[in-house]
């Protein structure tokens, strides 16, 4: 009844009904939502907070409107590039391991320019004065984002339910991370929103705890909680781990307590009251706490299963994710001692300690971690890294370097004295290391299977 006709099409009953496709075959969305995300990130978010960190750094006599401008590299950094990057891993990567495939992808590449419109409108309009061309534009953007997010994630709408894997029992339980992954960027959306629109009614900037609670729920919420999720799922085997027999039975437990965590933070900031610092500490607290236990039970420092069969894989791997994760803790360990100082010695949080804590996630941890995942999951581009291993190794090496100098001096001295080049120079190393990550996954983008 059916037979394969020249040109790989599938002939039914004499008559030709198209291509034969592979159903997890998402080349076409996984490259243009993949391309948008790189592309925001080199350009306005890095190429923008790289500029920043020069002129503050080096304290170049450059007025600018800095304020407004550093909220749109933050939020096009987080909502724009981490969040489409992970929708076009997630394409990758979500059907396989719930073995069941994507029935409509158009609106990944769609949603995804929605974003990419979103997060540009804020970018040229929040420094605009006020007046009708600023609000159309934030307007635009507060509405266009969480729009583009859900029209893009709503592709992976029901394949939970479609999957032949178990949804319960102790193999799903690593998607009790992703949900509270989910929950979390649900509320950023909220706040999002809302802020975004008290941007457009003639707000200069947002006030900074509604901005805090924002960017926590955007860092230690989704992009955490998610690899959290995906961590849980392949760590053990990837890397060869001692993992802790009964992981996955407390890994709703452990999922939990970061989503308490993350409310009590985001809540504390919500507030804006003095008292607000102390639900941010115990937040902080129950944060780390739950990060030192998941360390512990999934074994990632401890001596690994056997050798690997594949050292020049596994090991280097293995030693990256270390790293990324070890800045993680600094991150969560920082912010709690920053709160505790507040809470009981009344001494305030500097801004550039708050940004050293968060940069040690976004610049320490999560830049790393989403290179190292790449280059070992993604098609094509894991086959290119094999082949040229020493290219990969000078990414990550880059992105390290750059974040331990950024964050240290900011965290110790912040933009004063030889603190402020040493910022300068981190950022810089950082982004270099970035952007040579970025050019090898985007070369591979036109070499995937059934793209030419
Ligand atoms: C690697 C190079 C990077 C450089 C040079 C850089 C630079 C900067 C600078 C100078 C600021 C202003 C200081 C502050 O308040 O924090 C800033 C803010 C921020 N950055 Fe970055 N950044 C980098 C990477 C990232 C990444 C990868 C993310 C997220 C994934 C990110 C998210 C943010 C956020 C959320 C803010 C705060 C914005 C606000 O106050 O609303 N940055 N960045």
């Amino acid at each position: 009844v059916a037979s394969h006709a020249a040109g790989g099409s599938l002939k039914v009953n004499g008559g030709a009904v198209g291509p034969r496709a592979n159903p997890f075959d998402v080349s076409a969305p996984y490259s243009a939502v993949l391309r948008l995300a790189l592309g925001l990130a080199i350009l306005p978010g890095l190429g923008l907070g790289l500029l920043m960190v020069v002129v503050f750094g080096l304290r170049l006599p450059w007025a600018a409107p800095w304020p407004q401008l550093i909220q749109a590299h933050g939020q096009v950094q987080t909502l724009g590039f981490t969040v489409l990057f992970v929708i076009a891993v997630g394409l990758q990567l979500f059907p396989r391991f719930l073995s069941a495939p994507l029935l409509h992808t158009r609106p990944a590449t769609i949603g995804a320019l929605l974003v990419a419109g979103a997060v540009l409108s804020r970018l040229v309009g929040q420094p605009l004065s006020e007046g009708a061309a600023r609000a159309g534009l934030l307007g635009l953007a507060a509405i266009g984002l969480p729009a583009g997010v859900l029209v893009a994630a709503s592709v992976f709408h029901g394949l939970s339910r479609r999957s032949v894997q178990p949804a319960h029992g102790p193999s799903a339980t690593w998607r009790r991370f992703v949900a509270v992954g989910g929950l979390a960027l649900g509320a950023a959306l909220l706040l999002s929103l809302w802020t975004g629109l008290l941007l457009a009614v003639g707000a200069p900037v947002v006030p900074q705890s509604l901005d805090e609670a924002l960017i926590h729920l955007e860092l230690a919420g989704f992009a955490t909680a998610l690899i959290f999720g995906v961590a849980s799922r392949v760590f053990g085997r990837f890397l060869l781990l001692q993992t802790h027999p009964n992981l996955d039975r407390h890994l709703p437990r452990l999922a939990g307590l970061w989503a308490m965590g993350l409310a009590l933070v985001a809540g504390g900031w919500l507030v804006d009251a003095a008292w607000g610092v102390w639900p941010r500490l115990i937040g902080a607290l129950i944060e780390l706490g739950t990060l030192v236990v998941w360390l512990w039970w999934v074994g990632l420092y401890q001596t690994p299963t056997r050798a690997s069969g594949t050292p020049h894989v596994t090991v280097p791997t293995r030693r990256w994710i270390r790293l990324a994760f070890a800045f993680l803790v600094f991150s969560l360990a920082f912010s709690a001692g920053l709160f505790a100082r507040e809470a009981l010695l009344g001494q305030p949080t500097l801004v550039t300690e708050l940004s050293a804590a968060r940069h040690a996630l976004a610049q320490g941890f999560l830049l790393p971690l989403m290179t190292a995942m790449a280059a070992r999951l993604l098609p094509v581009y894991s086959a290119d890294v094999l082949r040229h291993p020493q290219r990969l190794e000078l990414a990550l090496d880059l992105l390290f370097v750059g974040a331990l100098l950024r964050v240290g001096a900011e965290a110790l001295g912040g933009y004063a004295g030889v603190a402020g080049p040493l910022v300068s120079l981190g950022g810089a190393v950082s982004v270099t290391g970035f952007t040579l990550f970025a050019g090898g996954l985007w070369s591979s983008l036109g070499r995937l299977p059934g793209r030419s």
